[in-house]
C-alpha cells in the first residue's frame, strides 16, 4: 500500500490528492522526517505519497498541509498568503504546493544563513520558484504561486510581486511587510514529535511476517533473506530503495515479499578520497548532489571536483526535487541496466568513467559502468552496492610548450528545462584537450562521449567518433567529420518518436562542446564560449569562476518582475473590488472537500472502466484473464446490465446522444465497454488490466479515421441551419480585386488534453434521485461539461444493479484516454490581398474532426466563425464540415473552435506578410477591423465607443515598447547564430453568448444570506463574483452600522432539482450571468425588505441589518427569492476584444524554446473582481500556451491515445511560462447591455497566446534565412506546425544545420571571416 492510499483510505486527511499517481504531479506531495536518535537530528524532506510505500515511513513523521493550520486553529502564513495573492483557483492542486513550499522553507532556515528580518525566512527568491518546479498547476499559470512562495523569501524586493490583498499600489515596503501574514521563522511548526522520538529511541519495528516487509540491515543479512526466500517455492520478491520506479512501470502487482535495501549500512555510504567519491546505491539523489557539490580541498578546484559538480547540476535535472529526494542512484541504474530505462545517472556516470560494484550470491564484482550496462539484464537477486565515480587529476603539463586540461560537460534536451521530463537525448563529454603555446592550436589527447536515453537500451559510448578524434588537432575538417560520424553513431532504434531529431541533437552537443575549442568557429558560437570554451584558454582562476556557476546561463532563473495595471470600480463595491477567492485559504488547508474526499459510504463499491482499444470491431467478448474473478472484484457491468425500460445513453447534448457502453460493436478505441466493479478502487484498477476483449474485425468496413476519409464517405453531423453562420461580402470580387493570391493552403491543428489536475469523479447512491458531486471542482476548461456525466452514469447504473453505493475515480490513464479533448481539423485556405497587404477575400475549407458523437460539435462552425472575423478579410467564406470519425467524441476545450479560428486567421495574415516580405506586425495592422467594417461581420458589434482594440493595439506596442524591442531583437539576431529571437503582437475578438440563468438568494433569520447559482464553482472564481455581486445588491436597503455584508453571504452548490435550468457552465459567461440572476433576485429581496426598513427607521432612528432580518422574520415576511435571468435578444451576443505581445527565444541546437516576456492587454469592461480576471487571463494564456507549444497529445494509428500519462504529456510548468508576464486590465468603461458594465474573461485570453507562437514562428525564420544564407536551397517562407514542440522547431530550423553551417565555414574559410 502507498502512503497516498494509506491517508485518504484509512486517515481522515483528505489534503493529499491523487493527480496522476507517477510522481509526475506533485498533488500528492507530504513532508516526510526522519529522526536518526544518534545524532539527534531531524531530516525532512518533501516526497510524492503516491510513491511512497507506507512501510517505508515506518518511524517517519509525516507533515500534510492540515497539519500546517486549519480553519479551527488558524491558518498558517503560507495557507493565508496562498490566499492573499490569489494563488489558488480550483485548488487541487493548492495542497501539494503548500507543502512544496514549507519543505523549501523548513531546509533553509536550517541552513546557517544569517537571521533573516521579521515576516521572512532564510530561503531565497530562487529556492522558493524552484520549490514549486514539480508541481503542476492547470489554472494559475503559476505566477501567483511564485508570488505566494516569494513573499517568504530574505531576498526578495516587494515591488516585484504581483497583485494582492495585503497591501495597495505604492505603499512604502514597511507596510508591506506589517500587512503580510505574520510568518515567524523561529517559531515554526515541529516536523517530529518527541512521543515519536522515543518510539524510534527504542526501536520500533514493523512485524516482518505480518507486512511481508524485510528490513535487512547489513549485506551478509540482506543476502541470507535474498537465499531463503528464494528457495521458498519461488515467491515474488521485490528489493526496494525509493520505490519511485513504480512511477515509469506502474508495477501494479502484488509481491509476496518486499526487501528494504535502506537500512543496509554498506548501502548507504557516502566516501570520499584521493581516488574518487563512492556513492552507496540506495543513496538518494538529492543527497549524492549535495556530496557532489561539497568541495573538498577549498582553495583550487581541482578539474575531479569540476566533474563532480557538472555531474550534480545534470542530477538536479532528473525528476523533481521531491522524487530526488527518495529516488536512489541505484535505483536509477538498475532500472537503466535491467529495463533500458532512459536513465540521465548512466550517461554521465559513463562518461566519467566510474565503476559500479555489484553482489552475487557470493561475489563481489567490480565493473565499469559500460560493461554493467552492456550485460544482459542482471538477475534479480543480484544487488549495486555502489557506484565510484573517479577523481581526474589535473593534468601535468610536461612540456612548457602547451597548456592541457581536463574538459567535462553534460548536456541534456528535454520539454523542461528543470526537469520533471525525461530527456529526447542526453550526452556527457569528458576530454584531455592540450593548446599549443606559439599557435594556439587546439588538440584532443584523449576523449569519452557517452550519449544515453535517445530510443537505446542503454547509454553508450560513442567509440568510433572518440577514436577519430583521438590525438587530432582541432580544425573546421576534423569537426565537421566528427559531427558527421556522430549523427551515423547515434541512430535510435526502429520505432523511437523524432528518431531525426535525436540524432541532430547529437550532433548540436558535440558542436556545442567542441566548437568553441576552434578559434573561429568559438567567436560565434558565444554562447558556449561564455561558459566553458573560455575554460581552455583562461586562468585557473577564471575556468573555477565557470564551474563555480556552471549552468546558471543554462540554467534559467524562473520569474522576473511582473506588472499588473487596472483599475478598482468604487461604484458598485464590493463587485469590482479585487476580494480573494472565496475558501481560498480552505483550499489551501486541505479542508475543502471534492467528490473523491467524500468519506465512502457504508459497503461501497469502486469502479473502473474496460475501453475498447479497436477502432471498429464486433466485441466478442469481455473477460477476465483467470476463471475466477480477479480479487475484491464484484461485477463486470456492461450495456446488457441497463434495465429493460432504459436507453443506452451516457450522456447528451441538443445535438444527440452518447452511448454509455459499446454494446456489440465498438466504434473508437477508448470507447467505453464496461465497468469493473470491486471493493476498491485499486482493485477495480487492478482488475480492468487484468480484462481480456476478444475482437472481430472480419467483413467488416474500415475505420474512418481520418476527416479525408469521412469526406469520401459522406461521414457528417449535421448541423442545424440556425446555427450555422453567415457568409460575408463577396469572395469572387474581393478575390477578383486582389493584386495576389495564396491558393488552397493547407494547415492542420492537432487536440489538446484537458489536463485539469482532478480526474473525472462521481459518487452514486442506489435509489437516490441524485448524483452526488460537484462540491469543489479539481478544474474543467470544458472537460467536466459533458464528459463526467457518462462516468455519472456508469455509477448509476453500477449502484442500480448491486443497490450498493458506487465510486469511482478515473485513473491519469483511462481519463487522458477516454477524454477526447479539442477538435482536431484540417483547413484549406485561399486568400487574395493587395500589394500593401490588405486583405480583399478569405476562403476557407475547414474539416473538423468530431469523432463519434456530436457531443457539442454542430455548434464548433460557429463559435470558428465568431473567432475568424476577427480581422476585415473585405469577404469571407467558408465551407466548414464537422466529421463522424471513428475516434473519441471531441468535445469543448476552453475556446473551443475560436482557439482553432484565431490561430487560422494569423496564420492567414502571416503566410501573407511572408509571401509579401513585408513586416507581419503591419500586415495585422492594415487588415484590423473599424468599427465600420466590424459592423458588416458581427451583428454583435454593439456602439463605436464599445469597440476597444484599436486602442489596446497603439496601447500595447507602447507599454511593451514594441518598436524598440522589435529592433533590439533584429541586433540580437545578427549577433547570434545559434540563438534567434521573435516578437510578435497579435490582436483576439472573441465573441461569447449570454446564456438564461437561474439564481436564488435566501436571508436567515440570523442575517445570513444563502445563495445558489446555476453555474458549477470550477476554480473561475463565480463564486467569489457570485457574493460580491449579493453583497452589492443587498446594500441597496441601506441599514445602518456598516455591516459587512460580504461576510455574511455563503454560496452553496445547487442540484438539478434544486435549482432547475441550471444549463452548463461554458462559455466565459457563467460568471456574469449568475450575478445578474443574483441581482434580480436581490432586488426582489430589497424591494420586499425596503417598506419595513423605512418603517423601522421612521421609529426607531437607526436600522441595523440584524434588526431588520429578525423583525422581517417576526412579520412572516419572504426571504427567499428567485429569479431567472434571460439576457435580451438584441444584445446576448457581445465582443471581448485583447492584444498581446510576446518575444522568445529558439535555440537551433535543440529547439529549445524559451519565452522571454509577454504583455498582455485584454478588456473586461468594468471588471466584476480585477483579482479573479487577472488569474483568468493569465491562467487561460498559459494554458494556451500549452496547446501551441507544448502539448502534444497524439494517438497511434487506431486512434487510441498514446500520450497517456505525465510521462508523455507535458503542460507548462513554473519553468516553461514566459519569464516576465506583464497583464493590464483594461478598463473599458459603461457598457449598458453588460452585467454592470462587466465582460467575459475566462476563454478569450487564451487565444492570445499565438503571440508567443508566432513570436517563435518569427525567430524560426529568422533561423531559416541564415540557413538560406549558408547556400541552403530551401526558402525561408512561412511554415505552420502545431504544437511547435521542441522536435518541429529543431527541425524548421534545420535539423542538419550544424552540418550546413560547417559545411559552408569551410567553404568560406579562406575568404575573410564573415561573422
Ligand atoms: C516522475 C519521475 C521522473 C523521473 N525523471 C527522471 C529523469 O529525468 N532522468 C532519470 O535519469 N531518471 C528519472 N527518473 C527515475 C528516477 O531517477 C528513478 O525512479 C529512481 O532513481 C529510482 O530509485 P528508487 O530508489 O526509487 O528505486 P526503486 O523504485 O526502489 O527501484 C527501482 C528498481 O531497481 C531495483 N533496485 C533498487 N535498488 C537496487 C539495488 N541496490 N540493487 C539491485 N536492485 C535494486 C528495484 O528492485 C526496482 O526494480 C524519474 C522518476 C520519476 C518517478
Ligand atoms: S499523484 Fe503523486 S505526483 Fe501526481
Ligand atoms: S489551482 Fe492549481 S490546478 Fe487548479
Amino acid at each position: 500500500m502507498t502512503l497516498l492510499e494509506f491517508l485518504r483510505t484509512r486517515t481522515p486527511f483528505k489534503s493529499v490528492k491523487l493527480g496522476c499517481g507517477e510522481g509526475g504531479c506533485g498533488a500528492c506531495i507530504v513532508l516526510l522526517s526522519k529522526y536518526d536518535p544518534v545524532i539527534d537530528h531531524v531530516e525532512d524532506l518533501t516526497v510524492s505519497s503516491c510513491l511512497t510505500l507506507l512501510c517505508s515511513v515506518n518511524g517517519c513523521a509525516i507533515t500534510t498541509t492540515e497539519g500546517l493550520g486549519n480553519s479551527k486553529d488558524g491558518f498558517h502564513s503560507i495557507h493565508q498568503r496562498f490566499a492573499g495573492f490569489h494563488s489558488s483557483q480550483c485548488g487541487f492542486c493548492t495542497p501539494g504546493m503548500c507543502i512544496s513550499l514549507f519543505g523549501a522553507l523548513v531546509n533553509a532556515e536550517k541552513t546557517d544563513r544569517p537571521k533573516p528580518s521579521p515576516g521572512f525566512s532564510k530561503l531565497t527568491v530562487v529556492e522558493a520558484e524552484k520549490a514549486i518546479a514539480g508541481n503542476l498547476c492547470r489554472c494559475t499559470g503559476y505566477r501567483s504561486i511564485a508570488d505566494a512562495c516569494k513573499s517568504f523569501a530574505a531576498d526578495v524586493d516587494l515591488e516585484d510581486l504581483g497583485l494582492n490583498c495585503f497591501w495597495k499600489k505604492g505603499e512604502n515596503p514597511d507596510v508591506k511587510v506589517s500587512r503580510l501574514p505574520s510568518y515567524d521563522h523561529n517559531n515554526e511548526i515541529c516536523t517530529f514529535p518527541e512521543f515519536l522520538k522515543c518510539e524510534v529511541k527504542s526501536s520500533f519495528l514493523l512485524d516482518s511476517q505480518k507486512s511481508s516487509w524485510y528490513n535487512p540491515v547489513s549485506v551478509k543479512e540482506l543476502q541470507s533473506l535474498l537465499k531463503a526466500i528464494k528457495g521458498n517455492n519461488g515467491a515474488r520478491i521485490k528489493l526496494v530503495a525509493g520505490n519511485t520506479g513504480m512511477g515509469y512501470y506502474k508495477d501494479l502487482q502484488q509481491y509476496d515479499k518486499y526487501i528494504n535495501l535502506c537500512h543496509v549500512p554498506e548501502l548507504s555510504i557516502i566516501g570520499k578520497d584521493r581516488t574518487g567519491i563512492e556513492i552507496g546505491a540506495t543513496v538518494t539523489i538529492s543527497k549524492a548532489i549535495k556530496a557532489l557539490k561539497t568541495e573538498t580541498n577549498g582553495e583550487i578546484l581541482s578539474e575531479s571536483e569540476m566533474v563532480f559538480k557538472k555531474i550534480a547540476f545534470q542530477m538536479e535535472k532528473i525528476a523533481s526535487q521531491f522524487v530526488r529526494n527518495t529516488g536512489s542512484v541505484g535505483g536509477n541504474l538498475m532500472m537503466a541496466q535491467r529495463k533500458c530505462f532512459p536513465s540521465d545517472i548512466a550517461t554521465i556516470l559513463l562518461a566519467a568513467g566510474s565503476f559500479v560494484n555489484i553482489i552475487t550470491d557470493t561475489m563481489h564484482e567490480k565493473l565499469s559502468v559500460e560493461d554493467f550496462l552492456e550485460r544482459p539484464p542482471l538477475d534479480s537477486e543480484i544487488i549495486l552496492t555502489s557506484v565510484k565515480i573517479p577523481k581526474w587529476e589535473p593534468i601535468k603539463n610536461e612540456c612548457s610548450e602547451k597548456d592541457c586540461k581536463i574538459l567535462f560537460e553534460t548536456y541534456r534536451a528535454a520539454p523542461r528545462p528543470l526537469g520533471n521530463a525525461l530527456p529526447y537525448l542526453n550526452a556527457a563529454f569528458l576530454a584531455e584537450v592540450c593548446r599549443w603555446k606559439s599557435s594556439g592550436e587546439i588538440a584532443l589527447n584523449k576523449c569519452v562521449l557517452a550519449f544515453g536515453a535517445y530510443g537505446t537500451k542503454h547509454s553508450i559510448r560513442a567509440r568510433k567518433v572518440e577514436e577519430f578524434l583521438t590525438g587530432k588537432k582541432l580544425t573546421l575538417d576534423v569537426l565537421y567529420e566528427s559531427i558527421k560520424l556522430v549523427g551515423a553513431s547515434v541512430v535510435p532504434e526502429d520505432g523511437t518518436t523524432n528518431s531525426a531529431y535525436r540524432s541532430s541533437l547529437a550532433v548540436g552537443f558535440l558542436f556545442d562542446f567542441l566548437g568553441p575549442l576552434i578559434d573561429n568557429v568559438a567567436k560565434i558560437s558565444n554562447h558556449w564560449l561564455d561558459n566553458h570554451g573560455s575554460a581552455t584558454i583562461s586562468t585557473v582562476d577564471e575556468v573555477k569562476q565557470n564551474y563555480e556557476q556552471p549552468d546558471h546561463a543554462k540554467v534559467p532563473t524562473l520569474l522576473s518582475l511582473s506588472k499588473h495595471v487596472f483599475e478598482v470600480t468604487k461604484e458598485y463595491q464590493p463587485v469590482g473590488e479585487p476580494v480573494k477567492k472565496s475558501g481560498a485559504a480552505l483550499q489551501a488547508s486541505g479542508e475543502a472537500i471534492f467528490v473523491d474526499d467524500i468519506p465512502s459510504p457504508m459497503n461501497c463499491l469502486y469502479g473502473a472502466f474496460i475501453y475498447s482499444t479497436k477502432p471498429f470491431a464486433k466485441v466478442k467478448s469481455i473477460k477476465f484473464k483467470s476463471k475466477s474473478l480477479p480479487y475484491g472484484v464484484s461485477a463486470l457491468i456492461s450495456f446488457k446490465d441497463i434495465p429493460k425500460d432504459g436507453e443506452n445513453i451516457g450522456s447528451k447534448s441538443i445535438f444527440g446522444p452518447e452511448p454509455l457502453f459499446a454494446d456489440e460493436m465498438t466504434r473508437y478505441a477508448g470507447e467505453r465497454l464496461a465497468l469493473v466493479v470491486a471493493d476498491t478502487q485499486k482493485h477495480a484498477d487492478v482488475a480492468s488490466n487484468l480484462v481480456v476483449v476478444d475482437y472481430d474485425m472480419e467483413n467488416l468496413e474500415p475505420p474512418i479515421l481520418t476527416v479525408e476519409e469521412a469526406v469520401k464517405r459522406s461521414s457528417f453531423f449535421e448541423v442545424p441551419p440556425f446555427f450555422y453562420p453567415k457568409q460575408v461580402g463577396d469572395v469572387s470580387k474581393g478575390m477578383a480585386e486582389a493584386d495576389h493570391k495564396i491558393l488552397s493552403a493547407k494547415m492542420k491543428l492537432g487536440s489538446q488534453y484537458y489536463f485539469y489536475m482532478e480526474n473525472q469523479s462521481a459518487l452514486a447512491l442506489p435509489d437516490e434521485d441524485k448524483l452526488l458531486g460537484g462540491l469543489q471542482v479539481g478544474g474543467g476548461f470544458g472537460g467536466k461539461a459533458l464528459k463526467s456525466i457518462p462516468v455519472a452514469t456508469a455509477c448509476a447504473l453500477a449502484a442500480h444493479t448491486l443497490q450498493r453505493p458506487v465510486r469511482m475515480y478515473l485513473n491519469r490513464k483511462t481519463d487522458m484516454i477516454m477524454a477526447g479533448g479539442r477538435h482536431p481539423m484540417e483547413i484549406t485556405y485561399s486568400v487574395g490581398f493587395k500589394y500593401s497587404g490588405k486583405i480583399t477575400a478569405l476562403q476557407l475549407d475547414i474539416l473538423i474532426n468530431a469523432g463519434i458523437s456530436p457531443d457539442i460539435s454542430p455548434a464548433m462552425p460557429h463559435n470558428m466563425v465568431g473567432a475568424l472575423k476577427k480581422y476585415n478579410w473585405g469577404a469571407l467564406s467558408f465551407d466548414i464540415k464537422v466529421c463522424k470519425t471513428n475516434h473519441s467524441s471531441k468535445s469543448a476545450m476552453r475556446g473551443p473552435g475560436e482557439t482553432q479560428a484565431s490561430l487560422i486567421a494569423e496564420a492567414v495574415i502571416e503566410h501573407v506578410a511572408s509571401t509579401l516580405s513585408m513586416d507581419v506586425d503591419s500586415v495585422r495592422s492594415i487588415n484590423l477591423h473599424t468599427h465600420d467594417s466590424l459592423k458588416m461581420f458581427y451583428v454583435s458589434s454593439g456602439e463605436a465607443l464599445e469597440y476597444s482594440l484599436t486602442s489596446m493595439w497603439d496601447k500595447i506596442a507602447m507599454s511593451s515598447s514594441l518598436n524598440q524591442r522589435t529592433e533590439v531583437v533584429k541586433e540580437f539576431n545578427r549577433n547570434n547564430v545559434w540563438q534567434k529571437r521573435g516578437i510578435s503582437r497579435v490582436p483576439v475578438v472573441h465573441e461569447v453568448i449570454v446564456r438564461p440563468t437561474p439564481g436564488k438568494v435566501g436571508i436567515l433569520s440570523d442575517g445570513s444570506v444563502i445563495v445558489e447559482v446555476g453555474g458549477i464553482e470550477l476554480g473561475q472564481g463565480l463564486w467569489t463574483k457570485v457574493k460580491q455581486m449579493a453583497a452589492f445588491a443587498l446594500s441597496a436597503i441601506k441599514c445602518d452600522g456598516g455591516v459587512e455584508l460580504l461576510d455574511k453571504i455563503r454560496v452553496i452548490q445547487s442540484d438539478t432539482l434544486s435549482l432547475i435550468q441550471g444549463g452548463f457552465t461554458t462559455g466565459s459567461t457563467t460568471s456574469e450571468s449568475s450575478c445578474e440572476a443574483v441581482r434580480l433576485s436581490c432586488k426582489t429581496l430589497v424591494e420586499r425588505l425596503t417598506p419595513l426598513k423605512e418603517r423601522l427607521q421612521e421609529q426607531m432612528g437607526s436600522v441595523t441589518w440584524e434588526m431588520l432580518i429578525s423583525q422581517a422574520y417576526l412579520e412572516a415576511l419572504n426571504l427567499s427569492a428567485s429569479s431567472f435571468f434571460v439576457p435580451d435578444l438584441n444584445s446576448m451576443q457581445y465582443l471581448n476584444y485583447g492584444a498581446a505581445v510576446s518575444e522568445v527565444e529558439v535555440n537551433l541546437l535543440t529547439g529549445e524554446t524559451t519565452f522571454l516576456r509577454s504583455d498582455i492587454i485584454y478588456d473586461c469592461g468594468k471588471s466584476l473582481n480585477p483579482a479573479v480576471d487577472l488569474g483568468q487571463i493569465e491562467g487561460a494564456f498559459v494554458q494556451g500556451i500549452g496547446f501551441l507549444m507544448l502539448e502534444d497529445y497524439t494517438t497511434n494509428s487506431d486512434g487510441l491515445v498514446v500520450a497517456d500519462s505525465t510521462w508523455s504529456y507535458k503542460i507548462p510548468t513554473i519553468d516553461t511560462i514566459p519569464k516576465q508576464i506583464n497583464v493590464e486590465i483594461h478598463n473599458s468603461g459603461h457598457h449598458k447591455n453588460r452585467v454592470l458594465s462587466s465582460k467575459a474573461c475566462g476563454e478569450p485570453p487564451l487565444l492570445l497566446a499565438a503571440s508567443v507562437y508566432f513570436a517563435a514562428q518569427a525567430a524560426i525564420k529568422e533561423a531559416r534565412e541564415q540557413m538560406f544564407s549558408w547556400g541552403c536551397r530551401d526558402q525561408p517562407g512561412f511554415n505552420f506546425q502545431v504544437p511547435a514542440i521542441m522536435p518541429i522547431v529543431k527541425e524548421l530550423c534545420g535539423l542538419d544545420c550544424v552540418e550546413r553551417y560547417l559545411k559552408w565555414k569551410i567553404g568560406s574559410e579562406t575568404s575573410s571571416e564573415l561573422y
